[in-house]
């Protein structure tokens, strides 16, 4: 049987180890490829941002996303006390919100002059639900606080500076279902006039795969060593960025595995 052609276009930002995507996508690693089953199926890898048009106008049928558009496209400022827009407040929320609402339009935008006419946008993205939920914070424990308070107590003992808290800022937001559904909406609006409508949003919960494994074993040390194994390039730099400066710092995957091995001692004295 032949099956018609289907090119499929991997993309994530240029300093993105793209090598564990090849390593899949071309069945090098423990999975299964898909090339295996099906002929008439081309990869290609693009290390262009969603913050720019990556594919030529009117030339992508079927668009997905997963997990990766909280990214914004630039720290708009330092949050004070906390490490996320979660926990902001004031005009350093206003200005993150600012920067998030003209980000995702961008996204929607460029997205909106890819698709065919008749094409589709799957996203599945991070965000806070109707009832304040977001990630990290479904139900009990919550992750960031969690997080801030690790930092701050690193900041207590010295090791690290004022200026080095700030700087952990993570450049993300969570938008609402408001937020994510606004600029397709409305006849007045770029994203609606470059073509986009929205056809259906709704909000899910997904189980941690990290907390899943940590019920199995209780090892703080397992789930560290997922979690690293899994964390994006971009997400070890920005953990430790606010370091580099510091020559005794340098190195960021000895930080991160730093942070690790506090987190892993903080765990297990706590359990
Ligand atoms: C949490 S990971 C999700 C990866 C994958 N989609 C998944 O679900 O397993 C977030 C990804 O978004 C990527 N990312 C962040 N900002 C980006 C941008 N501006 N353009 C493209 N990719 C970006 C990161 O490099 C990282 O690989």
């Amino acid at each position: 049987m032949s099956y018609i052609p289907i090119s499929v276009v991997y993309t994530d930002q240029p300093r993105n180890d793209f090598n564990a995507l090849i390593t899949n996508v071309y069945g090098l690693g423990p999975f299964e490829t898909y090339l295996a089953k099906r002929d008439n199926v081309f990869p290609l890898v693009s290390g262009s941002s969603f913050y720019r048009q990556i594919l030529p106008s009117a030339s992508l049928n079927l668009g997905f996303s997963a997990t990766a558009m909280h990214w914004l496209s630039n720290k708009i400022c330092n949050i004070s006390n906390y490490v996320q827009t979660v926990g902001a407040e004031g005009p350093e929320l206003q200005a993150f919100r600012k920067q998030a609402h003209s980000d995702w339009r961008q996204i929607l935008i460029h997205r909106a002059h890819e698709l065919k006419p008749g094409g589709k946008l799957v996203l599945i993205d991070f965000g806070t639900d109707e009832q304040g939920r977001y990630l990290g914070n479904t139900d009990g424990i919550n992750m960031f606080d969690t997080f801030n308070q690790i930092w701050c107590s690193f900041l207590e003992q010295k090791r690290i500076d004022r200026q080095e808290y700030e700087n952990m800022t993570l450049p993300q937001y969570y938008n609402s279902v408001e937020e994510f559904s606004a600029p397709p909406v409305g006849a007045d609006k770029p994203v609606f006039q470059a073509g986009l409508r929205l056809d259906h949003i709704d909000t899910r919960i997904v189980k941690c795969p990290f907390a899943e494994d940590f019920k199995k074993t209780w090892r703080c040390g397992t789930i560290c060593r997922r979690i690293y194994s899994v964390n994006s390039q971009l997400e070890r730099e920005y953990l430790f960025q606010c370091l580099i400066q510091r020559p005794s710092h340098r190195g960021t995957p000895r930080n991160y595995r730093r942070l690790l091995r506090y987190l892993q001692n903080h765990g297990s004295g706590k359990s």
